[in-house]
């Protein structure tokens, strides 16, 4: 399975979707709220100046095979999708009427993201997500040490993680990263543990 690792933030926008499609395989709240916000959120992501990726791609048929994004703040992310306001109230009204949990949810994240202090030279390894059909072969874990190596190169100090307690794969593979688990708490629906590591 030869392939490479792209900067996420240098990707061609066309290829957005393929990433947007990829990620609606994550359990977590923004594959809730649907493709359009999990398009928009990637377009925001790639411009943002602080946060950084990386994408694999492989060798022979250049498709993509999977993802990674960190930031040092990744509830400035989340803010802009609300930037464009006409957008937002248009798509978050069809959630609120096709999937009301999905919009309680994202209340109880966002009053729990706004309570989070963010510790100065960390970084969040904000998602990494792999095409289920290139699983189990280890680019999910250099996905992840694709964002701690570029982290350290930039200075920061630590990276910080939260994965569902249920998320066997993702929990594996960031501990085999280096990972520990420093507490399990609940977000909602969500039950998650906390992982940090050093830089
Ligand atoms: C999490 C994810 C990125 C891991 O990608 P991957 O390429 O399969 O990861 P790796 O192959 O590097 O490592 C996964 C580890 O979990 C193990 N694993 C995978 N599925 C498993 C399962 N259902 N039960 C137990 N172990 C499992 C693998 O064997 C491997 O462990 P090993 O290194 O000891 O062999 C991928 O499962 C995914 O995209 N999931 C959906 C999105 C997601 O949950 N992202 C993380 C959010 S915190």
């Amino acid at each position: 399975m030869p392939y490479k690792l792209h900067f996420l933030n240098s990707i061609p926008v066309k290829l957005l979707p393929r990433i947007s499609e990829i990620h609606l395989s994550d359990a977590g709240l923004l594959s809730k709220l649907g493709y359009p916000f999990v398009l928009r959120y990637f377009e925001n992501a790639i411009k943002d100046e602080r946060a950084f990726g990386f994408y694999a791609q492989d060798d022979e048929t250049n498709e993509i095979m999977g993802f990674s994004l960190a930031s040092p703040e990744p509830s400035s992310l989340t803010s802009k999708l609300t930037a464009d306001k006409g957008w937002f109230i248009r798509n978050i009204l069809k959630v609120i009427f096709t999937r009301p949990m999905a919009f309680l949810q994202m209340v109880i994240s966002s009053i729990t993201i706004r309570g989070q202090m963010y510790e100065p030279n960390t970084i969040e390894c904000v998602y990494f997500t792999v095409d289920s059909k290139f699983r189990g072969r280890g680019l999910g874990r250099s996905l992840q040490k694709a964002l701690m190596d570029e982290g350290r190169k930039r200075g920061y100090k630590k990276i910080y993680a939260s994965v569902e307690t249920w998320n066997i794969a993702s929990l594996k593979a960031t501990q085999a990263n280096g990972f520990k688990i420093i507490k399990t708490f609940r977000e909602g629906l969500y039950h998650r543990h906390r992982l940090e590591s050093e830089l």
